[in-house]
């Protein structure tokens, strides 16, 4: 099942997400639907509050940029109650976008490595270590399930110039080729 995508304004992306209890949600069926959803909408990485659901999973496939990035082939996974442990290296710039933020990209400051401490698709537990692009993909997901966006990365400058475009988002006003869930603020 494909669902529309959460965009920006819509509560559910600021909160921080509950943690899963085993055997209460089919996460097999929900990875498979995550799957689906973030392929439909050609995305690489897709958290749970991007669909609605403000709990603490999300999923990623570099499959896609395999062609400019090394390493990328067995990179497709469910976290499940993701921790992560550490973030160590040197910070390094890269313009990072969202399906949730439409047509905005920008450079977002990120360390290096981290370990992440989670659980898969099969309640499999998990600790290891990713670095580069994967750890980028992995904090980015992070983020959303901590209620946090790339765009509170930003300084206060460019997040100003970025206000209309943000707003416009936020009523609907903007592109894409898949389906969104547009904010309802209940302002008038
Ligand atoms: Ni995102």
């Amino acid at each position: 099942m494909i669902y529309p995508i959460v965009v920006y304004g819509d509560p559910v992306l600021k909160k921080r997400g509950k943690d899963l209890e085993k055997g209460k949600t089919d996460v097999i069926q929900l990875s498979n639907d995550m799957f689906e959803t973030m392929e439909g909408a050609n995305g690489i990485g897709l958290a749970a509050p991007q669909i609605g659901k403000s709990i603490r999973m999300f999923v990623v496939d570099g499959t896609p940029i395999e062609d400019d990035e090394e390493d990328m082939s067995d990179f497709r996974k469910v976290f499940i109650n993701p921790e992560i442990i550490e973030e160590y290296g040197d910070e390094w710039a890269f313009e990072e976008g969202c399906l949730s933020i439409p047509d905005i990209r920008e450079e977002v400051e990120r360390h290096e490595k981290l370990k992440i401490h989670y659980f898969d698709e099969n309640w499999k537990e998990h600790e290891e270590e990713f670095d580069g692009m994967k750890a980028r993909i992995i904090q980015h997901e992070y983020d959303h399930i901590e209620g946090v966006l790339f765009t509170d990365h930003i300084s206060p400058f460019k997040k100003k110039l970025l206000k209309g475009k943000l707003t416009n988002i936020s009523k609907g006003k903007v592109k894409t080729s898949y389906r969104i869930k547009i904010p309802i603020t209940g302002k008038r």
